[in-house]
């Protein structure tokens, strides 16, 4: 179907998921500017979430979370794993579903699959499957699939300091773990994230048309 015949105002939640370099980020405002084209409006998101807990979420990834004596806190992984649950669920209610209900497409840059994958090697799968349990089912998951050697490469040249989670053998897991849940997943397509930025754009919007179709 072309994208000029998307049918107008049905709301929706697409996930992107994969490794930490797969490219997630890079394709977000590629996909909104392509969709916009074609006469949709589209809403951008990202977990850990704009709003308060997700910004102690992404201090706490980048190690400057402090406390009210501007002490640095070390949190432990199972109390990320419930910030991490507690920013969707306010992600959800305060920006994502009245998104959809409006009609837009919305786009987020993560969502509860990587909770499943990050922290279920933390801190066990079926906890944080139990701790996400609430969070609306997104339409359509697009899982960018790319070697953990190559995304440490996209990384290196990226060149920002490195992140809590983005250690090589976590990321092994992780990968790993990712891997087995989107194969399984009727919800999920899998896109080869090795492919040039233009590739992995048109995979992304032709698994997005034919769920709009
Ligand atoms: P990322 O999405 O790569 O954002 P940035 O480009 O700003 O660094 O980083 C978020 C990190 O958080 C990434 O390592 C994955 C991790 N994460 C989890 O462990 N669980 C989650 O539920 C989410 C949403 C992210």
């Amino acid at each position: 179907m072309a994208p000029a015949d998307f049918p107008a105002n049905k709301g929706l939640l697409v996930a992107l998921e994969g490794i930490d370099g797969a490219g997630t980020t890079t394709q977000l405002e590629r996909l909104k500017k392509a969709l916009t084209a074609s006469g949709r409006e589209v809403h951008l998101t990202r977990e850990p979430s704009d709003n308060f807990i997700g910004k102690i979420i992404r201090s706490a990834l980048t190690s400057s979370l402090k406390d009210d004596k501007n002490h640095l806190v070390t949190l432990n992984d199972p109390a990320i794993a419930l910030l991490f649950a507690a920013d969707r669920l306010h992600h959800l209610s305060a920006e994502i579903e009245p998104a959809i209900k409006a009609g837009k497409i919305v786009i987020t840059d993560r969502y509860y699959g990587s909770s499943l994958v990050y922290q279920g090697a933390l801190c066990g799968e079926d906890w944080v499957k139990e701790l996400n349990s609430r969070a609306k089912k997104p339409d359509l998951t697009l899982y960018f699939s790319l070697p953990v050697a190559l995304a440490a490469a996209r990384r290196e040249k990226r060149g920002a300091p490195q992140e809590r989670f983005e250690e090589e053998a976590l990321l092994a897991d992780v990968a790993s773990r990712y891997e087995k849940l989107y194969a399984a997943d009727p919800g999920a397509i899998v896109i080869n994230a090795a492919q040039s930025v233009e590739e992995v754009t048109a995979a992304c919007l032709k698994a997005i048309e034919r769920l709009l179709a």
